[in-house]
């Protein structure tokens, strides 16, 4: 496996400084008509720096709502957000994501996607060329630096997607079911590539995903929404080893919380379906 290793690999870790501060946050789509609809109601959450946090919870509860809010692609309406670089009113270069439905341009090559990314992020031409080309190979797209995405498969695709966001850096990292096109295989040599990548350059990451045993193998802490509108229902500290290789999914204490954490998923789930009739 790829180790990357980044400036803010230097820069150490402030445990007690929040990355991420949610506050009393709540978000209606169509506010501005009659019937409104509700998604967050009232968001609280402290995600630390350098911390991998997970957010789970039933189809439609906002977990997407959360990060596109958290990223500042759609305005805060009620509520306060704040990085260490302020309050959240737009997308900054301190902030990246992998959207949950790729959003490639579709008429670049794999090589020229990540390298507008890095154009974006002010890095100068050779460096864009060096780390566009390292973070392809990481995600095993060597050799497809020239395909263009529709020649691709969805988990290809997913993965380049992955290499854009990550080409750049960021301090935090927002994914939004990034793994979700992926078939089992790589989609396990992916959550292992992407826990070195934090654990060496110690990023803070929020991430979404349906996927109990995804989250309890990525996360520090995850976090449990209700069924809409999206509340935080349960926050629960993962206290598994930080070196987490296959060998933990035999691990007794993972079994042990993964099971729990499902049965608080589960309730969500039903609630939500009961709600949608
Ligand atoms: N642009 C929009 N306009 C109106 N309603 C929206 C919009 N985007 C999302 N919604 C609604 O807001 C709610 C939350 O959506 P969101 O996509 O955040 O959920 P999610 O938890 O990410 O779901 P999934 O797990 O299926 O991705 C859903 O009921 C959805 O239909
Ligand atoms: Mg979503």
């Amino acid at each position: 496996m790829s180790m990357i290793h980044t400036a803010a690999a230097t820069r150490g870790r402030a445990h007690t400084a929040s990355a991420i501060s949610v506050s009393d946050v709540s978000h209606t789509y169509g506010a501005r008509t009659a019937g409104g609809m509700l998604a967050l109601d009232g968001i609280n959450l402290e995600i630390g720096d350098g911390e991998f946090h997970c957010l789970l919870g039933p189809s439609g509860c906002g977990k997407s709502t959360l990060l596109y809010l958290i990223g500042g692609f759609i305005p805060v309406q009620a509520g306060v957000i704040s990085t260490s670089a302020g309050p959240v009113t737009a997308p900054g270069p301190d902030r990246s994501i992998v959207f949950q439905n790729f959003a490639l341009f579709p008429w670049k090559t794999v090589k020229d996607n990540v390298l507008y990314g890095l154009k974006k992020a002010g890095f100068a031409a050779a460096e864009r060329e060096q780390r566009a080309q390292r973070y392809i190979d990481m995600v095993h797209l060597t050799g497809f630096e020239n395909a263009y995405p529709s020649q691709l498969s969805g988990g290809m695709q997913q993965r380049a997607a992955i290499a854009r966001t990550l080409a750049v850096d960021p301090g935090i990292l927002l994914m939004d079911e990034p793994f979700g096109a992926l078939d089992a295989q790589t989609r396990r040599v992916m959550q292992e590539e992407l826990r070195t990548i934090w654990r060496d350059s110690r990023k803070t990451v929020v991430f979404v995903t349906h996927d109990v045993q995804e989250a309890v193998f990525l996360a520090d802490r995850i976090s449990i929404m209700s069924a809409r509108p999206g509340r935080i229902q349960h926050v629960i500290d993962v206290d598994l080893p930080k070196d987490r290789g296959e060998e933990i999914l035999e691990n007794r204490a993972f079994i042990g919380l993964s099971e729990h954490i499902w049965r608080l998923v589960r309730e969500q789930a039903v609630a939500a379906t009961r709600g949608a009739h």
